[in-house]
């Protein structure tokens, strides 16, 4: 079968169909689609219907998988399956059966707070909201954001190099076994440049992680939080962003090391129910 390849009319990402996941896929087919994953950044298939082993499988064409960050409770989701994690609202029996709830999910990267963070991520819809409900989840692309960096803020970020927050996810809980900061000089958490160079082609682009927490190195706790400022006003403004609004049996794959992505509160009465994968990084940020 033929892939077909459309970009979105956005600063990133692209729809790829004529393709069923659940099945193991060629060679060939892989290697497409990581080449418009490195290309467009996100990666949207629709009407996909895979099982927690096809969604592992299909994973698997791309690399290792990297298991889940601690979450709230402190213990996986999927017991079967722990490598996977769940992006839910629902509770059952009174325990979540999934992470981060019902509230917004602010502007972040996945695990930026681990020396080495995962490079791609996989979220497959099996149950979402109604489209006037919320939940939409957008992505921003961050050499795009580098690329049309204001001269001094690029000047302010290069060889700077910041904390990335461990203690809170981006629902703003706290992950088990951390602690409130109380003073961003002392946050838990990997520390990477501002700016990173992407290995394979030398294009460069803004490393923000997550704001909450965040501080840059060796600079006063007021000049860190104005220079973090303008940098997250400019990386999050629209013009670098996508919208994705979720249908059951979408599935898509992201560069984590490349976009930021955040999620819109959605009805609290609604059900929202996403397995998610992602792939284990392969280069420390610099
Ligand atoms: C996430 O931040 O990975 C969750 C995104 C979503 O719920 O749409």
């Amino acid at each position: 079968m033929t892939l077909s390849i459309r970009n979105l009319d956005a600063a990133l990402g692209a729809e790829i169909s004529g393709i069923d996941l659940s099945a193991p896929i060629a060679a060939s087919q892989a290697a497409t689609i990581e080449e418009v994953w490195r290309e467009r950044l996100v990666v949207v298939f629709h009407g996909q219907t895979l099982t927690d082993p096809q969604l592992i499988a299909f994973s698997r064409n791309f690399g290792e998988l990297d298991p889940p960050g601690p979450n709230p409770y402190g213990e996986p989701f999927l017991k079967q399956h722990p490598e996977l994690n769940v992006i839910s609202n629902v509770v059952e029996n009174g325990k979540p059966i999934g992470n981060l709830g019902d509230g917004e999910a602010v502007w972040h990267a996945d695990m930026t707070y681990v020396e080495v963070p995962p490079k791609a991520a996989m979220l497959h819809a099996l149950e979402v909201p109604p489209p006037e409900a919320g939940g939409n989840t957008y992505f921003a692309n961050m050499f795009a954001a580098y690329a049309s960096l204001p001269a001094d803020l690029k000047q302010a970020a290069e060889g700077r190099i910041a904390v990335h927050d461990a203690s809170t996810n981006s629902a703003g809980m706290l992950r088990k076994g951390y602690q409130e900061v109380t003073d961003v000089r002392q946050t838990v958490g990997a520390r990477h440049p501002l700016v990173r160079v992407e290995p394979k082609t030398g294009r460069k682009a803004l490393f923000l992680g997550r704001r909450p927490n965040a501080y840059v190195v060796g600079l006063d706790v007021p000049e860190s939080e104005a220079l973090l400022d303008a940098l997250w006003a400019h990386a999050t403004q629209p013009r670098f962003a996508m919208c994705h609004k979720w249908q059951v049996g979408d599935l898509l794959m992201w560069s984590n090391l490349s976009v930021l992505h955040r999620r819109d509160p959605f009805d609290p009465k609604t059900r929202r129910v996403m397995h998610r994968s992602q792939i284990k990084g392969e280069e420390r940020i610099s």
